[in-house]
């Protein structure tokens, strides 16, 4: 079988990007990272793979202020380094038509909530959280998903769950998701890499 060629796109510190760029260079994941795509040139994300020896690309409203000329050129990007699986790790940005169709099932976003409920335009960050906590639930969690042309819609391939506690804030509960979001996203990657989980047909 052919080592599977990972594009990793994200937007900021990219702690998950660097524990499945860890996991690669384990061989924990069957897989090649070969490009990362930030919208922000500053993110540490970008040093994180660049210490990895990863070729890093910025694209953004800043280097394409045209939506569809970006679009484009990210769908272009990822196809000139062959990516068969493109991994969205804190990517704040929604990817345009023209690179959703191309890469049809072939898109993973992780998400730090359970979805359906806590998901959709304006659910971010801390922001999922505090929604969580202030609707008190007594469960959270995180969600690997395929990436459709909606915000945190496609299809759930995997999840994780964990028990709100109390006295916890919203930052409280995002650092004991992100610690177990590593371990989730790294396991779907083993075992997409592996043929454990078989990927809708493109
Ligand atoms: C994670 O919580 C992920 O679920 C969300 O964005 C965050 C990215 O964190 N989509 P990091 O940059 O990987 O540390």
């Amino acid at each position: 079988m052919n080592v599977l060629r990972l594009a990793l796109l994200a937007s900021h510190g990219g702690t998950n990007v660097q524990a499945i760029l860890d996991a690669c260079a384990k061989g924990d994941i069957k897989a090649e990272p070969v490009l990362v795509i930030s919208n922000n040139s500053t993110a540490n994300v970008v040093n994180r793979a660049r210490q990895a020896g990863i070729k890093t690309l910025h694209l953004s409203s800043t280097t394409h202020p045209n939506a569809v000329v970006l679009d484009n050129a990210i769908r272009r990007a990822l196809q000139d380094s062959d990516v068969d699986l493109v991994v969205l790790a804190g990517y704040n940005k929604r990817l345009g038509p023209s690179t959703v169709s191309a890469y049809r099932h072939r898109i993973l976003n992780i998400h730090p909530g359970l979805l359906p409920k806590y998901g959709g335009a304006g659910m971010y960050g801390l922001r999922v959280h505090q929604a969580v906590l202030d609707n008190d639930e007594t469960e959270s969690g995180a969600t690997v998903h395929l990436v459709d042309e909606e915000y945190d819609h496609g299809p759930t391939i995997a999840e994780l769950r964990v028990k709100v506690l109390p006295g916890d804030s919203p930052e409280t509960l995002s650092e004991r998701i992100k610690t177990r979001e590593h371990e989730l996203y790294v396991d779907v990657l083993r075992r997409i890499a592996a043929g454990e989980i078989e990927l809708p047909a493109r």
